[in-house]
């Protein structure tokens, strides 16, 4: 049973929605977009009501309900059960989908051939030795001569197959041993936590044949939550599973959560959400690998600072507040059932080590699935441009770092054709020569939207073929007619409504691209800041690792044309995908990767960009396309002088 959150005590009617799995109690006939309100969930109505932008649209997947025709809903569309929010009553329990949240599919690398192939080109260790074992042990039973107790007898047979220091025993083990070493008569499995020469047996039980341990590696995002179930014994990945951090509903970015976090009772229900959202992804992979959650016994954990001191119900506020302190850095070994998780009660839980306030595990992890740390020579640049973005410079010897607020644009937030790299966005797109629009949609569907590799494109494209000037504003005599206007003023139209899926107009704004545009400048920015600490221009660096949600399909030469990433080499550039979900799995499968990234995280040094005094100059710089100084893009010069 999926847990749900009850908003209001029982009335009449339950509306459930997903995929946050919030249920409401409401009276019969309320209003859809009320009830929305009411549950707190993001759902957009830029016309207030009324029935005519056609923005408050959901999928009523079942029940009883009213809705009222509108020409801002198509008949093809209502005739699936969409339904405008705003024009539909409810008359008896329903399920609501929120279709711009719908499940997210993860565009990762799912296999750990992965690390297999690049065991040699990595930072991190590729081993298979998780803290967590499975000893199969035959106990000889007692007799009058041998008459340890149970537990003595475990010990001994343990420190037979290990030589431990010192061996210790979970309480609940203790309640369940007799039994458990008697209905089988002596073959037993015992699970142990190790921790160097020292360990704990957290479960035992009745041997039995092809019963695996398992754990999990999770990557909490500002945005999203993606979570891979590991074999513990083989490392193989055995299922996946991704969705929508659900405190989305509580604020787009950590700032707006931090702050949220400190109103009466918002602390705890920000905690809630988040490990709502890991459970629900748990409960997914679990059944998709048909294990029991019980069996996982290891989660691994890596996010950044704000998400992991959610996660762990403490209070964010000083992240925020001068001199930007965090509660730790390093999160010492936490038990699954202090926590609330569902996995094994007795289960261990590992979180990445954080280098600060703004730069957190999912950096370091990050940079395990690097080669940035195996050479003293050759200089690199990390970058993950998530909704925090956050940058790393360095080789072996050294490392600087520095986090920016980016902003969600490129994560499918905050622009009005922006959605995730899931079903129905366009990840692909390019203007062809006769001014048409040629594109490619993930999965076999009309386009709903642009992920983060789309909009890079179409800003891209609309720059190089002159429809947008270098502050990105429209050039009315070149985009001709494809220019419209809307609510929000000038748009730029991508598909008309007949060829997309909601059968509205697909269209890109001038404050898209303005939203777009300070993304970019952000990033850059922070990279020039970065390395002019360490004396270095751009022409230095041999690598740049490109981590975060753009999905694979980035294409790095419209990048550099938009001037979000340096005009390097095309060689030089390598994407990574979820590098932050990568690193939390290398630790999960041994604890040298987090040594590792302890490591790293304590050799960083941190630039705090609000104190720097050129940090204002060099974004100011980069709000042009692709930036005010364009030396510093060769190849876009040449475009120019042509
Ligand atoms: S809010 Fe505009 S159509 Fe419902």
């Amino acid at each position: 049973m999926k847990e749900k959150k009850s908003k209001i005590n029982k009335k009449e009617f339950q509306v459930e929605f997903l995929p946050f799995e919030i249920c409401l109690d409401v009276q019969p006939e309320t209003n859809l977009l009320d009830a929305t309100k009411e549950a707190d969930l993001p759902l957009k109505a830029t016309c207030g009501g009324k029935g005519t932008c056609g923005d408050c649209v959901v999928q009523i997947l079942k029940g009883k309900y009213q809705s009222k025709s509108s020409a801002a809903l198509p008949d093809q569309l209502a005739s699936r059960k969409y339904a405008l929010a705003c024009q539909t009553k409810i008359r008896g329990d329903i399920t609501v989908q929120l279709p711009q949240f719908r499940e997210l599919s993860i565009k990762s690398i799912v296999d750990s051939k992965y690390f297999e192939e690049r065991r040699d080109n990595i930072s991190g260790f590729y081993e298979i030795d998780p803290p967590l074992k499975k000893v199969d042990l035959p106990l000889p039973p007692p007799t009058l001569e041998d008459n340890y107790s149970d537990l003595r007898r475990i010990e001994r047979e343990l420190q037979k197959k290990l030589s431990l220091k010192k061996l210790s025993c979970e309480y609940s083990v203790l309640k369940k041993l007799a039994y458990a070493v008697r209905e089988s008569q002596g073959k037993i499995s015992v699970v142990l936590f190790v921790s160097g020469n020292e360990a704990t047996i957290i479960d035992v039980a009745p041997r039995s044949a092809g019963k695996n341990i398992y754990g999990v590696a999770c990557d909490i995002g500002t945005t999203t939550v993606a979570l891979f179930l590991v074999d513990l014994q083989s490392g193989k990945i055995v299922a996946t599973a991704s969705s929508l951090n659900q405190q989305i509903t509580c604020g787009e970015d950590i700032i707006s959560r931090i702050n949220y976090a400190q109103k009466p009772g918002k602390l705890e229900k920000l905690h809630e959400l988040i490990i709502l959202t890991v459970n629900n992804l748990i409960e997914t992979a679990s059944r998709s690998a048909r294990i029991s959650p019980a069996d996982i016994y290891y989660a691994s954990l890596s996010g950044n600072t704000t998400m992991l001191h959610l996660l762990l119900n403490l209070d964010p506020r000083y992240i925020r507040e001068e001199p930007y302190v965090p509660t730790f850095n390093q999160v010492p070994s936490v038990l699954s059932r202090d926590l609330g998780l569902k996995m094994n009660q007795e289960g261990r839980i590992t979180c990445s080590p954080a280098v600060g306030s703004y730069v957190g595990g999912d950096i370091t992890a990050g940079i395990l699935c690097t080669p940035l740390i195996q050479d003293s020579k050759k200089i690199s640049l990390f970058i993950d441009a998530g909704t925090n973005g956050e940058l790393v410079a360095g080789n072996k010897d050294w490392l600087m770092t520095c986090a920016c607020s980016a902003g969600p644009a490129f994560e499918g937030s905050g622009t009005q054709c922006g959605m995730p790299a899931s079903e129905g966005a366009i990840e692909e797109i390019r203007i062809k020569d006769d001014g048409e629009l040629e594109y490619k949609v993930i999965g076999s569907t009309k386009p709903k939207g642009l992920c983060g590799s789309g909009l890079v494109d179409l800003l891209a494209e609309l720059f190089i073929h002159g429809y947008i000037d270098r502050r990105g504003k429209f050039i009315e005599k070149k985009a001709g007619e494809k220019i419209t206007k809307t609510d929000e003023g000038k748009g730029f139209l991508i598909q008309e409504g007949k060829n997309s899926f909601w059968e509205k107009d697909l269209i890109i704004t001038e404050n898209d691209i303005s939203n777009l545009i300070r993304t970019k400048g952000a990033v850059f920015s922070a990279c020039s800041i970065l390395l002019k600490n360490v004396g270095l221009s751009f022409d230095k660096i041999d690598s740049v690792y490109i981590a975060g949600g753009f999905g694979e399909h980035l294409n790095i030469k419209n990048a550099i044309r938009i001037g979000l990433l340096p005009d390097l080499k095309r060689e030089k550039f390598h994407y990574l995908g979820n590098s932050s979900l990568l690193g939390a799995y290398l630790i999960l499968l041994s604890d040298k990767n987090k040594d590792l990234a302890t490591e790293v995280a304590q050799k960083m040094t941190y630039i705090e960009l609000n104190t720097e005094p050129s940090y204002m100059n060099e974004f100011t710089g980069a709000l042009f396309l692709p930036h005010t100084d364009l030396s510093l893009f060769p190849s876009i010069k040449q475009i120019f002088n042509r």
